[in-house]
């Protein structure tokens, strides 16, 4: 059996982590648009909620990939060099089994492989590993606490004559704003060296109505996964929002290209937030933005690699042309 190890990079203490999500509560209340950043939606029921949100048949993005991973897997990892040893870098990785898919692939085609998983969270890391173990007997598994860019700065400098691939899939890339992908995968890109590869993950334009229904599920596990956050200030900052009194709502809008989602007030109310010594207005149906999934077109996929120093080598899509998952070089 294969070792597992786990690397700690420069994490943030809780009191800094809570400081930001205080900051942040501070200035989306404050806003005339009230907003709250989606990465706060996962505490660790949030987590679980959105575990079932991706089992969901209408939460098509999870399908879409699981089949493009199932079928098209050696189309992804056919521009690979197989003389150098590869680090498989998985950026949120969450339950792993989508990455199963594409590891076991790379071990049936014998590729000398070191599986590196990067979450802010040990726990998480710790499951995944565990679960992931079996199928991968033999293969090296060193886990990095982190955020994404500090480990992949650290692994850059660790592992300078290995071929890096690092996944960022699921459509996590549609968490960002437009301006934010770009400096996010610049900074990604910064951290690499000419010739390593990316996979990402893009959730495709189509039916307004298919991305509606997936965010927006008749049985009401989105909502929940969106009333949650609410529940987590109630916890974390002594709030009470009455989640009775606000309703999900979420719809797609084709000029932002953003699936987008809302909590909205059902009355006139003030809430109070104790730690912050915060009282927060509403008026009736007022709404607070707590995500946007920005959808892409295969021009997208093209122009966001080529401004932040990558190439398209391939892009695969599922076969209802919902999803793609695009291979890019560092060049
Ligand atoms: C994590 N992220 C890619 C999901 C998405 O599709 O934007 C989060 C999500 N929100 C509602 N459903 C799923």
């Amino acid at each position: 059996m294969s070792e597992t190890t786990f690397n700690v990079i420069g994490v943030a203490s809780d009191a800094a982590l809570r400081a930001e999500f205080a900051a942040d509560l501070r200035a989306g209340f404050g806003m005339p648009k009230k907003q709250i950043p989606s990465r706060y939606f996962y505490d660790a029921m949030g987590s679980d909620l959105f575990v079932q949100i991706m089992k969901m048949d209408s939460y098509y993005p999870t399908d879409c990939e699981t089949e493009i991973f199932q079928n098209r897997a050696k189309e992804l990892l056919k521009t690979l060099d197989r003389k150098t040893s590869i680090a498989l870098v998985d950026l949120g990785a969450g339950d792993g089994s989508k990455t199963k898919l594409l590891l076991s692939e790379l071990v049936d085609q014998d590729f000398d492989l070191t599986y590196v998983p990067v979450d802010i969270s040990k726990d998480a890391l710790v499951t995944l590993s565990e679960k992931l173990r079996p199928a991968l007997p033999t293969t090296p598994i060193q886990c990095v606490v982190g955020v994404y860019v500090d480990a992949l700065t650290a692994l850059s400098e660790d592992r300078p004559a290995e071929q890096l691939l690092t996944l960022f899939l699921g459509s996590n890339i549609g968490n960002f704003p437009p301006e934010g992908t770009v400096r996010f995968l610049a900074r990604v890109r910064h951290t690499m060296k000419k010739g390593d590869r990316m996979i990402v993950g893009f959730d495709l334009k189509k039916d307004p109505e298919i991305i509606e229904r997936a965010y927006d599920d008749s049985e009401g596990i989105t909502a929940a996964f969106n009333l949650n956050l609410l529940r987590r200030i109630n916890r974390e900052f002594h709030a009470n929002f009455d989640l009775e009194a606000f309703t999900h709502h979420a719809l797609y809008n084709p000029h932002t290209g953003a699936a987008e989602s809302f909590l909205v007030s059902l009355k006139e109310q003030v809430v109070e937030i104790q730690d912050l010594e915060m009282s927060v207005r509403f008026e009736a149906f007022e709404a607070i933005q707590t995500e946007c999934s920005y959808k892409y077109t295969p021009e997208d996929v093209r122009r966001y690699a080529a401004s932040t120093g990558f190439e398209v080598e391939t892009v695969v899509t599922d076969s209802r042309g919902y999803f793609a998952d695009a291979v890019w070089v560092a060049v």
